[in-house]
C-alpha cells in the first residue's frame, strides 16, 4: 500500500472561489494522487481547475471543524499559484493535475508536485491528534458502518484523548464526537420501532 498524506486540500471553483476539504493524497511513485468520491465539490472543482494546494497542519480542530461543516478557516494567498493555503499550515504543497483516471465512483487525479514550502515548526507526533483524525474519517463514513464498529472505534480512540490531548485536541474531539453521537441517537430512534417489531 502506498503512503497517504492526510491534509486539507484547496481546490478552485470554475469562478475561482477556493473550497477546502480534508483529503488523503496518495503518494505513488513520482505522483501524488487525489481521489475524491462522487459527488463532491472537490471532484467538481478538479474537473474544471487542474491546480490544487495541499496544506499540512497539526491543528486537529481544522479536520474536525471541516467534517462538522465549519469551513471558515483563514486562507493565505500563495505568490504565483492560484489556490490559497490554510493560514495555519505548517507546510504546503502546490500540485498540478497531469492525468485523470476516470472511475464511476472515485476518479483519480494524478498530480506532480510543483513546490513544497515550510512555514512553521512541526513539534512531533501526538496520539490525540491522530485519534481526532481517525474519528473525523469515521464521521464521514457513518452511513456505511454498523453501530458496533463505530462504538468500539470511538471507545478505543477515547483512550488516546484521555491520556494525551491538549485543549485544542479536546475541543476537536468534542466537535467530532457530537456529530457521531447525533448519528447514533438518530439511528437508535429510527431503529426502535423495528426492534420492537422483531421481538
Ligand atoms: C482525514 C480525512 C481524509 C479524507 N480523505 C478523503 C479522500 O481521500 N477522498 C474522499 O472522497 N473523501 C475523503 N474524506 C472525506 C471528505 O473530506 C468529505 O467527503 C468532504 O465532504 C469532501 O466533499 P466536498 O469536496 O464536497 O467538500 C476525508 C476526510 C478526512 C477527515
Amino acid at each position: 500500500m502506498p503512503l497517504i498524506h492526510e491534509c486539507v486540500v484547496t481546490t478552485l471553483s470554475p469562478e475561482g472561489r477556493p473550497h477546502i476539504a480534508p483529503l488523503g493524497l496518495i503518494e505513488e511513485e513520482s505522483y501524488w494522487i487525489a481521489a475524491p468520491f462522487r459527488p463532491s465539490s472537490t471532484l467538481y472543482n478538479l474537473t474544471h481547475h487542474p491546480k490544487l494546494t495541499a496544506s499540512f497542519t497539526d491543528d486537529s480542530r481544522i479536520f474536525a471543524g471541516l467534517v462538522v461543516g465549519r469551513r471558515n478557516w483563514p486562507l493565505t494567498d500563495i505568490d504565483g499559484w492560484p489556490a490559497p493555503r490554510l493560514s495555519a499550515a505548517l507546510a504546503h504543497a502546490e500540485l498540478a493535475v497531469v492525468r485523470v483516471e476516470e472511475h464511476e465512483l472515485r476518479p483519480r487525479f494524478f498530480c506532480r508536485v510543483r513546490r513544497i514550502e515550510s512555514h512553521r515548526a512541526y513539534l512531533g507526533m501526538n496520539r490525540a491528534r491522530a485519534a481526532v483524525l481517525e474519528a473525523a474519517i469515521l464521521a464521514t463514513r457513518l452511513g456505511m458502518l454498523p453501530r458496533e464498529k463505530i462504538e468500539s472505534e470511538l471507545a478505543y480512540l477515547q483512550i488516546a484523548i484521555d491520556k494525551t490531548a491538549g485543549e485544542a485536541e479536546r475541543e476537536a474531539w468534542d466537535m467530532v464526537k457530537a456529530k457521531i453521537d447525533e448519528h447514533l441517537n438518530d439511528a437508535g430512534a429510527n431503529a426502535a420501532p423495528q426492534a420492537a417489531r422483531s421481538r
